[in-house]
């Protein structure tokens, strides 16, 4: 057997998940009962598996090692927030921003600025403190955690695009690429009209 490319670490990393996920989820509930809406439809969290660090860290030219794996490659941790609606990602953006633990170490805006070929999503790469020293040997230690916010729409997109990725024929690759494309900003027109009239029915109920 071969030990986990995490090392003597995976329990930090563990913990700073459950951690980030027990806040967030905990700030949904209380938003749902001050408000009747919750900030975010659904979570996930994961630890990144021991096959896809491994590739991930031969494909950076990086060694497999514990130290790659947590100060070169920001993904080790990381968290998708869906929501319903495009104004709940900065909601969350700013309740994650008031954490005193946490330091935002890199946003990126692809819900305002999309990437070429339709991407939307928002990222934050936060560098977290837990008590355990991080391999480095800062003590309390420093870990990243990657948080991707996007809202049910844009994650439709990203796991059929995902999906397709790996299946595109060569001959009719440029026809596939521009219908993604099409589709992606046919969603975020759809995202745009829901916000609306989220914003005309809660005006309504005033
Ligand atoms: P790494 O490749 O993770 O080192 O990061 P990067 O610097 O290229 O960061 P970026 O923010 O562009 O992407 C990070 C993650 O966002 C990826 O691992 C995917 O999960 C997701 N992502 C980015 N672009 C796309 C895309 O075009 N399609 C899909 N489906 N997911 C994407
Ligand atoms: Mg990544």
């Amino acid at each position: 057997m071969t030990d986990s490319i995490y090392g003597a670490w995976e329990g930090a990393l563990r913990e700073i998940m459950e951690r980030m996920t027990e806040r967030l989820s905990e700030f949904n509930s209380r938003t749902a009962q001050e408000t009747g809406y919750k900030v975010y439809e659904h979570l996930n969290a994961r630890v990144k598996s021991e096959d896809s660090m491994r590739e991930k860290c031969r494909r950076k030219d990086l060694p497999e090692t514990a130290q790659s794996a947590l100060t070169e490659i920001r993904d080790a941790v990381g968290l998708r927030i869906v929501c319903n609606f495009i104004d709940d990602i900065y909601r969350n953006v700013e309740y994650i921003r008031s954490f005193p633990d946490v330091t935002v170490i890199e946003e990126k805006d692809y819900v305002y600025n999309a990437k070429p070929n339709g991407y939307r999503s928002y990222h934050m790469i936060l560098s977290v403190e837990h008590p355990t020293a991080d391999p480095s040997g800062n003590t309390p230690g420093r870990y990243f955690v990657e948080i991707q916010l996007r809202t049910i729409a844009m994650d439709t997109w990203a796991s059929l695009e995902h999906e397709m990725k790996y299946k595109r024929e060569v001959s009719n690759q440029r026809m596939i690429v521009s219908e993604l494309k099409r589709v992606a900003d046919e969603l975020a027109s759809c995202d745009v009209s829901m916000q609306t009239l989220r914003d005309l029915i809660r005006e309504g109920s005033e």
